[in-house]
């Protein structure tokens, strides 16, 4: 049985104005009828999977228990984290966790933010990973790169991948987040793969990673779970030790440096929807490239997103090209669809306002 563990600790800012740091994107309806974190527990549930295990933090608790609810879906345990402090101490807290039940327990860290349409292709790739995880492999699932994205980490490996089912290749490198130059390069070399950021490795290979990568973050996080609180069926981690562990994501404090890496390559689909460019892409759009959500109207509009999320605010677009325009009952973005990276630039601006 694989465990999964759902990271939901992230605030998303550049798809604001619909993701807040008080309701992320990943708890919203991005895409269809199912909030992306449902999606991403009911994805990894069914034959195979055991109860998943989340990671949070208390302002998303409830969040959380009622989504699961409303899919359906039981959770084996939900850590709280005091405060975020990135996917290292949250996977490291995750593994320690099942270590008290089963060290050789397979665990499946997946991020909820992501859009997978292809359920049942993902979990076959997950299965193809099953062997290597079970000889202490730590398995990434690489995505043939379209283009020099700098938000993603990169997977060299061996050889160019070949075409056919999923099965895993060894990784000789995991570069993470290169700037734009390396990040072309890497494209061009035709040998890398995108993370795309999900990862299955038993407890005990990940805890012995992270002794040989990562150590100074062991005695604050098991001192968090060890002096955790149940408190109304979630686990509250120890707040004191909790914030001695660095903030660092777990491809810097580890999968850069290991060196038991394996790759299933998945090619059935996969977005990080990480902004309003990507939303854009994924979304349903007329012959014209306009994707309309909520109540609103495109009246000779090009490749441009009108997002409604009010009812009674009607969206009307004329003549556009190339623009996200989202409004919110209390907040409106308008902006060229290039500059969606920088929205998150706009949110920290709103924040410095006095
Ligand atoms: N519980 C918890 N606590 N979850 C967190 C925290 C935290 O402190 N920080 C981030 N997360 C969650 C986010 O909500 C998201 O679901 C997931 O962990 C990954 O974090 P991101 O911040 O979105 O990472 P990223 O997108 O910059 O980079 C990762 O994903 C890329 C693919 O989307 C890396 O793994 C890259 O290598 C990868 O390409
Ligand atoms: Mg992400």
């Amino acid at each position: 049985m694989i465990t999964p563990v759902l990271l939901c600790g992230g605030s998303g800012t550049r798809l604001w104005p619909l993701s807040r740091k008080s309701y992320p994107k990943q708890f919203a309806a991005l895409i269809g009828d199912s909030t992306l974190f449902q999606a991403s527990a009911a994805r990894l549930s069914g034959p195979g999977f055991a109860a998943p295990m989340v990671l949070t933090n208390s302002d998303f608790r409830f969040i959380v228990t009622e989504q699961l609810a409303e899919a359906g879906i039981d959770p084996a345990a939900i850590l709280i984290e005091p405060d975020g402090r990135n996917t290292a101490p949250a996977v490291l807290a995750a593994a320690l966790y099942q270590e008290k039940s089963d060290p050789d327990g397979l665990l499946l860290v997946a991020p909820s933010d992501h859009v997978v349409p292809d359920a049942p292709a993902f979990r076959a790739a997950v299965q193809a990973g099953v062997a290597a995880a079970q000889n202490g492999q730590l398995v990434t699932f690489g995505i043939r790169p379209t283009y020099a994205e700098t938000g993603y980490g990169y997977l060299e490996l061996a050889d160019a991948p070949g075409a056919g089912a999923p099965r895993p290749l060894a990784l000789t490198r995991f570069v993470e987040k290169p700037d734009t130059a390396r990040a072309e390069a890497l494209l061009a070399a035709g040998n890398y793969l995108w993370n795309a950021g999900i990862f299955l490795f038993s407890a005990r290979a990940i805890l012995a990673a992270f002794r040989a990568h990562a150590p100074e973050l062991i005695a604050p996080v098991q001192a968090a779970v060890d002096q955790g609180k149940p408190d109304l069926g979630f686990l509250r981690l120890a707040p004191e030790p909790w914030a001695k562990a660095a903030d660092i994501s777990i491809d810097y404090a580890v999968m850069e440096k290991a060196e038991n890496l394996t790759v299933v390559p998945f090619a059935a689909g996969w977005s990080d929807l990480g902004d309003w460019d990507s939303v854009w892409r994924e979304a349903p759009r007329d012959a014209r490239g306009v994707a309309l959500s909520g109540p609103a109207t495109a009246l000779d509009c090009d490749d441009t997103l009108l997002r409604s999320e009010d009812d009674g605010l009607e969206l009307v677009g004329l003549g556009l090209k190339n623009i996200i325009a989202v409004a919110m009952p209390d907040a409106v973005l308008v902006a060229d669809i290039s500059r969606a990276q920088d929205v998150k630039q706009a949110v920290a601006a709103l924040q410095a306002k006095p």
